[in-house]
């Protein structure tokens, strides 16, 4: 369990999953909603779901971890350490642009460089792709990612390790 000065972060259990799917379900409704059309919303809302979260935690090659303030959940991430990816890191809109996000990222790097991954991609939301590039990520390229029936644009992203 890693501390930082009045947050911590720890592992995902079966018991968070309704908070997850809760705080993801808002983090999409309120902050995503901002850049992506109300159709793209709704199927991505369709995806985030109880069964679906309980399934992906089954995949342990995955890692998902929490950040807490005063035992209340304001974040999570999750990432596949061998795939040297990054799946995904919410903030709770409430919490966003006081630092939250930047400690779970520093967290997850730390956890990629420990096992001496060089560079780390991710598919960039339009709205984190700002965050992304001050913390030393570079756009590879613009994505289209499948949903249901429509796609949302995204920026593939990269940055390398050490550097
Ligand atoms: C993207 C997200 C995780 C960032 O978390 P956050 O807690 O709001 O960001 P932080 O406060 O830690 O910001 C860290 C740095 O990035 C900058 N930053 C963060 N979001 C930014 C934005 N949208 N535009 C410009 N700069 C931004 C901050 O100014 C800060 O810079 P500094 O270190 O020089 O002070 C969060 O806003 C979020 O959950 N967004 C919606 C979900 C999403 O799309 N996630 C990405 C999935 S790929």
């Amino acid at each position: 369990m890693e501390k930082t000065i009045n947050s911590k972060i720890r592992k995902v259990t079966s018991k968070d999953i309704t908070n997850i799917v809760k705080l993801h379900r808002k983090v999409v409704s309120q902050t995503n909603a901002k850049l992506y059309e109300p159709n793209i919303i709704k199927e991505w809302l369709s995806q985030i779901t109880t069964e679906n979260v309980k399934n992906q935690l089954k995949v342990v090659t995955t890692s998902w971890y929490i950040l807490e303030l005063d035992s209340k959940i304001i974040g999570f991430c999750q990432f596949p350490i061998a795939k040297r990816i990054i799946y995904q890191l919410n903030i709770d809109p409430e919490y966003q642009g006081k630092g939250y996000g930047k400690t779970l990222y520093n967290f997850m790097e730390k956890k990629f460089i420990e096992s001496e991954a060089k560079e780390i991609e991710l598919n960039s939301t339009l709205n984190a792709v700002t965050f992304y590039e001050h913390l030393g990520f570079k756009i590879k390229q613009n994505i289209k990612y499948k949903l249901i029936d429509t796609e949302m644009d995204m920026f593939e992203m990269s940055k390398i390790l050490g550097s």
